[in-house]
Parts: structure tokens; sequence; C-alpha cells
């Protein structure tokens, strides 16, 4: 297969391409505007004649309409992704999450290329710390912020485009990622390279909302195998059964680098700050035959760890001006 991956430059973007190369024959052109999230270097080393990078916006439908000709799938990444930088300034989150993912669609329509859509649990909202419950692929869509809203709106563009018109889609919704190649203002790339640096992990609010931690490798594995598996039309949850509190990933990463657990900081909360995402992906493991391989969180914890400390020259150039942006909102 000839897969367009847009985004491949980004933090999951660019582990699915390096796990498309290790695991399969296809070949990947990467669509990717390098915003300040896109990043060359995540993918060095891989082989040009399986992996073309192509600098260029989904907005630009001349672009798009081109390269949609010539692949047989187009695996949908780029995105806006940070919920602070939505708080701050929304608009290019409707630009290239809603406006893009329309531009894309479109092209996929007319040239009918099988297309996947990566998307988020943060779509269902949040959960109360007690809930029993966890999100499924019945949930009611109730997105809190600019960030989650706008991915809500693409899903529900997705899926208008595959009754409407007949789109060969699939939807997954996934829950937090963590591994190499993510940025530095994220939770726990930022909390690493604090205490790499000598400064002390930043905990919004109290630290209690939960999140539901898979690494990115698995993300990977979960979406191929709903490339090669899945039934058009069709939602499927991705997670990997990894809820823990943002204290206890703090609390985890000060322990691995050797400093005292309780060496954080309290910061001002986030506006709506989302309380708990959990993912209930019985769908994608009973009906596809998923599993994640990244069972331990501690583990995978511990190697990301060991990737920040021996790739500092890929977020380095990032650090500052990110803390910048921090002690700006009054998060630093
Ligand atoms: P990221 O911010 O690390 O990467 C986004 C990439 O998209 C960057 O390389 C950027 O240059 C590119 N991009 C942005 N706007 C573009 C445009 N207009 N045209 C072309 N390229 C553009 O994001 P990420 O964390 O890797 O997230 C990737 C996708 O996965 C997003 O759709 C996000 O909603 C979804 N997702 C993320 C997580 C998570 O935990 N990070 C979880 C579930 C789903
Ligand atoms: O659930 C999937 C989503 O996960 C994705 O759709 C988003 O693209 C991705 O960014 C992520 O969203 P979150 O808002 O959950 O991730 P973030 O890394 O920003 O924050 C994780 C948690 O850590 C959240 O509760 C806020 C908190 N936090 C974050 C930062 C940056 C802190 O306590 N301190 C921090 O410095």
């Amino acid at each position: 297969m000839r897969i367009l991956v847009t985004g491949g430059a980004g933090f999951i973007g660019s582990n699915f391409v390096h796990h498309v190369v290790a695991n399969t024959d296809h070949t990947v052109t990467v669509l990717d505007k390098l915003t300040y999230a896109g990043n060359r270097a995540s993918l060095a080393g891989l082989p040009a004649d399986r992996v073309e990078l192509v600098v260029g916006d989904i907005l630009d439908g001349a672009l798009v309409d081109e390269l949609a000709a010539r692949h047989d799938a187009i695996v949908h990444y780029a995105a806006e992704s940070h919920n602070d930088n939505s708080l701050a300034d929304p608009s290019p989150f409707v630009q290239t999450n809603v406006v893009g993912t329309f531009t894309l669609l479109e092209a996929a329509r007319k040239h009918d290329v099988r297309f996947h859509h990566i998307s988020t649990d943060e779509v269902y909202g949040d959960l109360e710390l007690d809930d029993p419950e966890r999100f499924t692929e019945a949930t009611a869509y109730n997105p809190s912020s600019p960030y989650s809203s706008t991915k809500a709106g693409s899903d529900l563009l997705v899926r208008a485009w595959v009754r409407s018109f007949g789109v060969r889609a699939t939807i997954s919704n996934c829950s937090n990622n963590y591994g190499p190649y993510q940025h530095v203002e994220k939770f726990i790339p930022r909390q690493i390279t604090n205490v790499l640096r000598g400064e002390r992990p930043k905990l919004y609010g109290s630290g209690e909302n939960v999140r539901d931690w898979i690494h990115a490798d698995d993300h990977s594995s979960a979406v191929l195998t709903i490339l090669d598996k899945g039934v058009l039309g069709e939602t499927y949850l991705i997670g990997a059964d990894g809820e823990k509190n943002n204290r206890e990933v703090v609390e985890l990463i000060l322990t691995e680098l050797g400093q005292p657990s309780d060496a954080y900081d309290l910061v001002t909360d986030r506006p709506g700050h989302d309380l708990r995402y959990a993912i209930d992906s019985t769908k994608l493991r009973t009906e596809l035959g998923w599993t994640p391989r990244y069972g331990d969180f501690a583990a995978g914890l511990a190697a990301t760890i060991t990737w920040y400390r021996d790739n500092e020259a890929w977020w380095a150039p990032q650090k500052e001006a990110t803390e910048a942006k921090y002690r700006a909102s009054g998060q630093a």
C-alpha cells in the first residue's frame, strides 16, 4: 500500500511512520506543515525509498488533491493538538482540525481513497474520579475545550462523508499517548526535561486529574489493525488500561531520575480542566483481535525517560520557548 500520513512529523504520526517501516512493506508519504510541533528530525534514519516528506498544509486543496490521487490510503494525524494552546488562541485549531479534515475528505471522496481519521477520547468530555463507567463507542459527545470541540467536529464530518458520499472511512479515538518524539509542551516530556535541567515538575491544580496512558507504539499497532481489518464506517476506541493520576506520574518520573518523590510544584490549574478520561477498548480487542504490547506503564515510562536523556539535541531547541509560554500563562 502507498499511505499518505498527514502530520507524520509530529509525535504520534512519526511513531506511526517508524512502526509502518519496521512492520510492513508499505511506502509512506508524510504531508506535514512543520508547525512548531513538527520536526524533520523525528523521521531521521528512515529509508528514502520507503518514506518521503512533503512539506505542505492540509488546507492546500490542490496539493491534497494531487497527493490523494496517487495513494491507496490516507491516515490523518495532522492537527493542532495542545489544549493549553487552544485556550490561548483557538483559531488555528478551527482551521487545521475542522477545515483541514474537510479538505482531506473531499480529496478522499473524489479519488475513492481509504481514509482513517485519528481522533481523541476527549470528544467524550470527562468522567468523575469514582465513576465505574469508562468511555465506549456509544458514549455521547460532550467536548470541553476548543481543541476537543474541533476534534469532535472533525469526527462528525467523517461520519457524514461516510453516510452521504460513501467515503471508505474509519475513525479511532485514543487516550493519552507517551513515548519518544513527544513535544516538550506535553505533560510527561515537560516534567522529564524539567528534572533533567534541574527544574521542578509543575502539576496543574491538585494533581488529581486522571489520564489513561498508552504507549505511542501501541497506538500505531492499533491503527494498522483498523486499516487492515476495520469495518468501514465504524469507530474504534483505543486504550491500554493505563489510568494514573498526574501526581502518580510525576512521582514515578522523580523517583526514576533519583529525586525525592515530592520535589514538584503545584501551579495554576488549566481553565475547564477535564478531570478524568478512561477508555473501554473491548470492541477493538474482541472484534479485530488487537492487544497492546506495553502493559507495564512504569517500564514504558522508564524507557521514555532514557530516550529523553539520550536525545537532548532533539528537545533542547524547543524547551526555552515552551517554558516562556508557560511563564506567560502562570503555569511555570
Ligand atoms: P503533534 O502536535 O505532536 O503533531 C501534529 C503534527 O501535525 C505536527 O507535525 C504538525 O506540524 C502537523 N500539522 C499541524 N497543522 C498542520 C497543517 N495545517 N497541515 C499539515 N500538517 C500540520 O500532535 P500529536 O500529539 O502527535 O497528535 C496527532 C494526532 O493524534 C492529532 O490528530 C491528535 O488529535 C490525535 N491524538 C493525540 C493524542 C495524544 O495523546 N497526543 C491522543 C489521541 C489522539
Ligand atoms: O486524551 C487524549 C489527549 O491527550 C489528546 O487528544 C491531546 O492531543 C493530548 O495533548 C492529550 O491532552 P491532555 O490535555 O490530557 O494532555 P497534556 O499533556 O496537556 O496534559 C496531561 C495532564 O497533565 C492534564 O491533566 C494536564 C496536566 N498537566 C499538563 C502539563 C503540560 C500538568 O499537570 N502539568 C503540566 O505542565
